[in-house]
């Protein structure tokens, strides 16, 4: 049902053309905002593009490079007027890449240099720009995905984790200047955990071990299931929206209750007193 919560606004989604940044792409158009899907995947943006059809188009916008960065702002800005609503949502965690072993020990430096530019170097490059663009506006509200792994340690992810804690506080930095500038723009960050969605395809694999993995996964999680891409995009629509308005610097988690603390409550005889 469409309730045009984000009417007449203009938003840009990085890595759009699957996953979280897809079905984010789907509802915001839904809720009538005019939507520029961007990715490096150029077949499969420019198809999902076409698919939410109206005013959505396709962009290609490689986030770690500050060149893309300057000429995806300058065509919005010039072909729609104003950016309202950028989601800095496209990220690597360095498995599908291949860039070998991701634990802090063995992990390469060229390995961590390319995930933090993808998940560090996009969000701060995304941020200054639509800085610039959202100042003359009206509004504009930036929504960076970080995730659980921002909030946490996670020893087999080094890079992918530093790269969403860095996230997570550069929003805070981003939203605290942005009030001191009188800029009217809000900056808030998304917390993901355990969304099922392609990125996580190299860990369940396929086969008959699949559900069982998916199984594991989900007794870890208090709500005892894995979250949809949907349940993020609907986060996002909040952030987005100016229900949100009253509402920056946030950190907002949808994990199904992970971080929230165990689910398990020691019993008694577990207590060493
Ligand atoms: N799925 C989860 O459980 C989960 C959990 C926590 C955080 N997140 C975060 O949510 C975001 C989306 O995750 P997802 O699960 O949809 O991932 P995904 O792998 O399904 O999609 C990521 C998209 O980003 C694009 N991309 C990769 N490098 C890019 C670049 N340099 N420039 C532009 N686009 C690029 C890919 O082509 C792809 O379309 C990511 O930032 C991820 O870290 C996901």
């Amino acid at each position: 049902m469409t309730q045009g919560r984000v009417q007449n606004k203009v938003a840009l989604i990085t890595g759009a053309a699957q996953g979280i940044g897809k079905e984010t792409a789907i509802v915001l158009a839904r809720e009538g905002a005019t939507v520029i899907v961007s990715d490096i995947n150029d077949s499969l943006g420019a198809t999902v593009a076409k698919e939410i059809g109206g005013h959505c188009v396709y962009l290609h916008l490689d986030v770690s490079s500050e060149d893309d960065w300057k000429h995806a702002i300058s065509t919005i800005t010039e072909r729609f007027g104003k950016l309202n609503i950028l989601v800095n949502n496209a990220g690597v965690t360095g498995f599908q890449e291949g860039f070998g072993p991701q634990d802090p020990e063995n992990a390469s430096l060229d390995s961590w240099r390319k995930v933090n530019a993808v998940n560090s170097d996009g969000t701060f490059l995304g941020c200054k720009y639509a800085i610039q663009a959202m100042k003359s506006s009206g509004a504009g509200s930036i929504i960076n995905i970080s995730s659980r792994s921002g909030l946490v340690g996670i020893p087999g992810a080094s890079a992918y984790a530093a790269s969403k804690a860095a996230v997570r506080n550069h929003t805070k930095t981003v939203a605290l200047y942005c009030c001191q500038q009188g800029y009217p723009i809000r900056c808030n960050s998304v917390h993901p955990a355990a969304i099922l969605t392609p990125m996580w395809e190299p860990m369940l694999g396929a086969g008959p071990d699949r559900e069982i993995r998916m199984a594991e996964i989900a007794k870890d999680i208090p709500m005892q299931k894995m979250g949809t891409a949907e349940d993020v995009a609907n986060a996002v629509l909040f952030l987005a929206s100016d229900e949100s308005k009253y509402i920056t610097g946030i950190e907002l988690t949808v994990d199904g209750g992970i971080l929230a603390g165990a689910s398990a409550t020691p019993k008694r005889q577990d207590i060493h007193e």
